[in-house]
């Protein structure tokens, strides 16, 4: 992982940070590392004319929100970034269930409060400023309330965007679902999208937080994934365009990689991408999935 070594005077960390969150492309985990070179002792100060000198080497890394960070996909999510050297502020409704879900403390994960119902002011506290971008990977949990579905997969998710604007995060993952545009590809009477349907619109929801996420601006990856399975990736991904996909499953740990992955790759910029696996597809690099789905 390439490193930029930068020298820096009369400036300090958070102007970089700011720097490098607005204008720079998808980097790796490290947003920047700063050394210093320096003499024998690890303390050690070398005075330049009147000038004192520290040396020191400084990594920053990229932080991440992850919002909905205690479910089946965003506990996946918040572990292969931190795997993969991120910090993570992993936003969740039950404080206590974080505590269960990710024991152990690990210096790179915040934890925060985040029900993305509670409107943006409120989630743009959450986030905070140092998040550099946001992974939706919310998801209504069944309740006697029909309007679930309608309040987190899509106000929520409005929300989570709104607040991102007001910060100026300008990146935005979005775990969605196949099928959320059945009916305009003629999948109207698919068991999946008359039963998902059924109970409180969800596709539909879906479907209206991805069409807002479009049109705010943000660079944007929407992940249309199959059926969701709890089991180890089996099988190959196999990455489609919008609209294309009506049936499949993928693992929860595939789907939380392409998330990860679509951090780090240009080409999955203002993209929507369909995702299932395949045990005939062939193995495929991210930078070449994403590559090959057209940005509209
Ligand atoms: N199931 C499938 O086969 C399938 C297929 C395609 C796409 N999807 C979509 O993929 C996404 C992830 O699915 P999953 O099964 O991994 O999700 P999940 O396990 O049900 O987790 C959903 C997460 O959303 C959180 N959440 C619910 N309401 C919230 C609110 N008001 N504010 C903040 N967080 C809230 C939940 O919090 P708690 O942990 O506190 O409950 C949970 O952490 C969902 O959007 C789902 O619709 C699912």
């Amino acid at each position: 992982m390439a490193s930029p070594l930068l020298l820096f005077r009369n400036t300090t960390l958070s102007t970089l940070h700011n720097h490098y969150r607005h204008h720079r492309p998808p980097l790796p985990a490290v947003l920047f590392s700063i050394k210093r070179r320096r003499s024998h002792s690890l303390y050690s100060t070398q005075m330049e004319g009147s000038e004192i000198t520290e040396e020191v080497e400084v990594t920053v890394k990229k932080t991440i929100f992850v919002a909905g960070a205690t479910g089946n996909t965003g506990k996946r999510i918040v572990e292969q970034l931190l795997a993969k050297g991120f910090a993570v502020k992993a936003g969740v409704r039950d404080l206590d269930k974080a505590k269960t879900t990710f024991p152990g403390g690990n210096p790179s994960l915040q934890i925060v409060k985040a029900d993305v119902t509670e409107g943006s002011v409120k989630l743009a506290e959450a986030i905070g400023d140092d998040s550099d971008a946001v992974i939706c990977a919310t998801g209504f949990q069944r309740s006697w309330d029909l309007l679930a579905p309608w309040k987190v997969d899509n106000f929520g998710t409005v929300n989570l965007v709104e607040a991102c604007r007001k910060l100026g995060v300008n990146r935005f993952i979005l775990i969605s679902s196949i099928l959320v545009n059945g009916a305009a590809m003629g999948q109207i009477l698919n068991p999946a999208y008359i039963f998902l349907n059924a109970f409180g619109l969800i596709l539909i929801a879906k479907l209206q937080a991805e069409q807002y996420i479009r049109k705010s601006g943000i660079n944007y990856t929407i992940i249309r994934p199959g059926g969701l399975r709890n089991d180890p990736p089996t099988g190959n991904i196999v990455m489609e365009p919008e609209d294309t996909l009506s049936e499949g499953t993928i693992s929860r740990d595939h789907v939380a990689e392409v998330a990860v992955e679509a951090l780090v790759h240009p080409e999955a910029s203002y993209k929507v991408v369909e995702i299932v696996s395949r045990t005939d597809a062939p193995k495929r690099s991210f930078k070449d999935l994403f590559a090959s789905i057209k940005q509209r």
